[in-house]
Formats: structure tokens, sequence, C-alpha cells
């Protein structure tokens, strides 16, 4: 139930307050009430997938699940609505959603939030304006970029070399870029990064408005932040015309189910909504959809209560990190705001450093030896993703395995020497152009100082890419390259070993 006041003036200037009680409807899951009724009317399937209502799921498959579940998994028809041309239950989903986040619409997507991004790029941008962007980007807004045929504007981020974390972009560095290229069309920002930074959100989007230009966030990470108020400010809730969130990476939805939110006076939602339908499948999964639509209803319903007890986790596992074991370290929130940034503290990075031992040995000493698997390594950080379902033992089990291997696994008892390298900014060439042409040559690696780069190479998970097509390859990022090569497979690379790169050939 929530509740409206309103006012009204009495003679003499008394103020009578009236309180109207409107009933909310976000108890309500219509798609996954739809679904339901449905999978109970057991009807004769003779539509698409060819599983027939689970029927021929392999019985290998069949054992370890539940076989109601692929009653769930439908096609397109009148009963379970269209995601393309919503009329019934999907179109009163995404109005809950809307309401749930204060924005004017939602929509959901079936491919994650990497459509998303792609999506955002191809509605706010034509092909040749100039967007200002933060270079730690998520490969999938380098392919909007190259789907779109815009001019990336990059603006290098802050790279703290004692914490081993890269920043987003600053309110500062922003109003720069805009001083510096006025006629840019908008504005595209990462918020919360994968390790949870998140930047001055309300006043870079009040800045951009001010000068007419679209703000759009990459909110893969922060679906959660706007149901807990000790959690930092959301992108729906600071303004930006355009987001997406993930709703499977801390909500509950299921792998690949992302929202995005629409918010503008300055772009056509028409256009955004027929762009997100030509980059979706045709087949949206229905369990998926049932999934962000009962995602919305818990996080709703009960989020305040469930994300204190999941903040309160991360505060103990972080605060027994920093008192017990001396050879890792976690950042607070006190050091990040201290550095001008805010951070959403159920995300958990652990600098490793100390160990003597790379981020991507831990994890898998986790992973093989002790059956924990985390959701990111680097070569410095392991990064701990807590979520709706994240219980307090798991943490006490892990903090309590890193306290062991801290003692077990002493490494080469010296610090690392390797950096974060500064990404490079200079494009030469529009991505789209580079990544059309078929002028490319493969080079050998140590010999792509100055060439062009045509290839995207991305170090996965976190999914920044190191190389996009068009930039100028530095030294630095080709000693990167070298190095952590022979560590682990980079997503992009052509062969076994990353020893050559495709370059753009004059
Ligand atoms: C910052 C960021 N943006 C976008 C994505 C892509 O999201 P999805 O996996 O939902 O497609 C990721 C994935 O890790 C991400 O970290």
């Amino acid at each position: 139930m929530e509740e409206a006041r309103s006012s009204i003036l009495l003679p003499g200037n008394k103020v009578k307050v009236i309180i109207i009680m409107i009933v909310s409807n976000q108890h309500k899951a219509p798609i996954f009430d739809v679904l339901l009724s449905h999978a109970k009317r057991n009807v004769i399937s003779l539509h698409c997938p060819g599983h027939k209502n689970g029927r021929s799921i392999d019985r290998k498959l069949k054992e370890y699940t539940n076989e109601e579940v692929y009653k769930f998994d439908v096609t397109v028809f009148d009963e379970v609505d269209s995601l393309h041309d919503p009329v019934s239950s999907i179109k009163k989903s995404q109005e809950l959603m809307a309401q749930a986040y204060g924005v004017k619409n939602s929509i959901f997507l079936v491919n994650g939030t990497s459509i998303g991004n792609m999506a955002m790029l191809l509605s706010a941008c034509d092909s040749g304006d100039s967007v200002i962007l933060s270079r730690n980007s998520h490969k999938s807004v380098i392919a909007g970029i190259i789907l779109s045929g815009v001019w990336p504007i990059w603006i290098q981020p802050k790279i703290d070399q004692d914490l081993d974390l890269i920043f987003n972009s600053t309110y500062e560095q922003i109003k720069d870029s805009l001083d510096k290229y006025p006629e840019t069309k908008a504005v595209f920002i990462t918020s919360p990064t994968y390790n949870g930074i998140v930047t001055d959100l309300k006043k870079i989007i009040d800045l951009c408005h001010k000068r007419g230009k679209i703000v759009m966030v990459d909110e893969a990470h922060g679906g959660h932040l706007i149901f807990n108020k000790k959690l930092p400010i959301s992108a729906t809730s600071a303004g930006a015309d355009l987001c997406v969130q993930s709703t499977h990476k801390v909500l509950s939805a299921l792998s690949q189910g992302s929202v995005l939110h629409f918010n503008s006076n300055l772009l056509d939602f028409n256009k955004v909504k027929k762009i997100v339908s030509m980059l979706q499948t045709t087949s949206p999964n229905y369990l998926i959809l049932a999934s962000i639509d009962l995602a919305r209803r818990q996080a709703f319903l009960y989020g305040e209560k469930k994300f204190n007890n999941i903040i309160n986790i991360a505060e103990y596992a972080r605060d027994y990190i920093n008192k017990h074991i001396k050879q890792m370290q976690c950042f607070t929130r006190n050091t990040i705001k201290k550095l001008g940034f805010d951070l959403d503290v159920t995300k958990l990075t652990i600098n490793v450093t100390k160990m003597g031992l790379s981020g991507y040995e831990i994890e898998n000493i986790l992973s093989n030896k002790y059956n924990i698997q985390l959701d990111y390594a680097d070569m410095f950080n392991l990064i701990a993703i807590l979520g709706e379902g994240t219980i307090k033992k798991d943490l006490e089990i892990f903090v309590r395995t890193l306290k062991d291997i801290s003692k077990k696994y002493p490494g080469l008892q010296k610090n690392w020497t390797l950096k974060i390298p500064s990404l490079a900014t200079e494009m030469v060439m529009k991505p789209r152009e580079v990544f059309l042409s078929d002028k490319i040559k493969k080079i050998s690696l140590k010999k792509a100082v100055g060439h062009v780069a045509a290839q995207v190479l991305t170090p996965y998970p976190p999914g920044i890419p190191i190389i996009i097509p068009g930039e100028r390859i530095t030294k630095e990022i080709c000693e990167y390259l070298l190095e952590i090569a022979s560590k682990k497979r980079v997503s992009g690379q052509e062969s076994d070993m990353l020893s050559t790169i495709k370059i753009f050939a004059k």
C-alpha cells in the first residue's frame, strides 16, 4: 500500500491534509501468473519449442531439474503476450517495472544488458555523431559504437595504482570534455563499475541536461540500488534518459534478464522500442521474462530488508579480511568516498597483491580446491558479487578459506610490479570504418606499437576491451597484453597463444 498526501487551504489559512491510500500493484506478477495458469491447463502443444512441454527434454537434464518448469518454455501466442508488441501480461509487467523505478517506460531484455547498451547508442545517436564515454566501457558498448557508427570521445579513467582499481568518469572530466567538444550529442556513463564504484551521477546528469545532452547509463551492476536507502543513488533516480540494468546480476532474475529504462524528454520512446525490437530474438524465453517480473516484485516488496542484511554480510566479510588476513585488503566505502566516488558495498573487492600470487591463481585455487567460484579475478584482485540469494554462512566459509589460503600458499613472497595500464584514447579512425574495412593484416604483437588496431581484445571478465578498432596501439598496452596473455586467455584472440594482432594496413 502506498500513501499519497495532498493539502488544501481552508479559510483562515488552515491547512487540511488529505491522506489518500493508493493500492500499489507491486505485489502482482502478471507474466508469472499467466504462465502458471497456462502450465496448469496442460494444453497439447503444436507450437515451438520442439520439446513439447518438456516431454522430449533429455532424460539426464530432466533427472536434475523439475519437469514442470519446461511448461513455462512456450512461444508467442495471445494468452502469454508478445515481447515485441505487448498488450496484456508483458505490458502490465513492464508498467509495474517502470513504476517501481519511477521512470516513464521500461522494456524487458532477454539478451542481457549487452544488447541494452547497443540499443541505447543506436537510439540516441546517428552515424557520425560524437559521444563522450569512459574508456573502460564494457565490450558491448564498443559493439554499440561499431554498429551505430558514432565517434567515441574517450575519457581516460582515473587509475589508482595502490588500490589497483580503475574508476569511472568524474564530473570534472565530463565537464572538461563537454567544454572541449560542445558538438557532442550524448554522454555515456558506466556506473557502478564491476567493483561497485559509483560516480556523482546526479551532478553529471544535471550538467548534461543543462547543455541539452542525452545521458545513457550502463547500470548493469546497479538494478538493486533503488531498493535500499543505504546504497548509492541509482541512475533512474538521478534522471538518466536511458539506463540498462542486468536484473540477473544482483537481483534474482535468470541469466540474460535485463531491463532498459526510458525517462527522457530528449528522445522518442517509439524509436527506442523499435531498435530494441530489432536486436531481440523473436523467440524470447518466457522463463526469463517471468523471472524479471518476479525479481521486480521481490525487490520492491522486500528489498529494503533484504539488502540491509546483504550489506551487513558484506561489511562483516570486509572487516574480517582487513583485520585477520594481513596479505589481503578490501577498500571501504570511506576510502572510496575520500577519492570522490561512492561504493556499492555489496561488491567485495579483495586485493591480493601482497600474496605474491595473481588474482587468477587464487581464483583457481578457490574453485579447484575449495569449491568456491568467484565472479571475477584479475592480476591484482578477487571480486565476490553478493546478491539476493547470498547468506552469511557462504561468506563465513569464504573468508576463513581466504585465511587458510594465505597461510598455505605463500606464493613468491614478493609484490607484483605489473601495473594496470592506461588505456589508449587516441582514435585515429572511426571504429565502424576499421571494423568493416578489408585492409586488415596480422602482425606480431611485439611489433604493434604505433599501428591502428583492427580488433577487439578483451580480458573477460570484467569485459573492458584493452584494444578496440581504430585506436593507436601504445607501448604500455602491448606490454600489458604480452604479460597477461601468458596467464589467461583474452577474449578476441584468434589462436591458442596471443602472439599476433590485427591492424589496419594503410
Ligand atoms: C559494466 C557492464 N556492462 C554490461 C555488461 C553486460 O551485461 P549482460 O551480461 O547482462 O549482458 C556487463 C557484464 O558483465 C558489465 O560488467
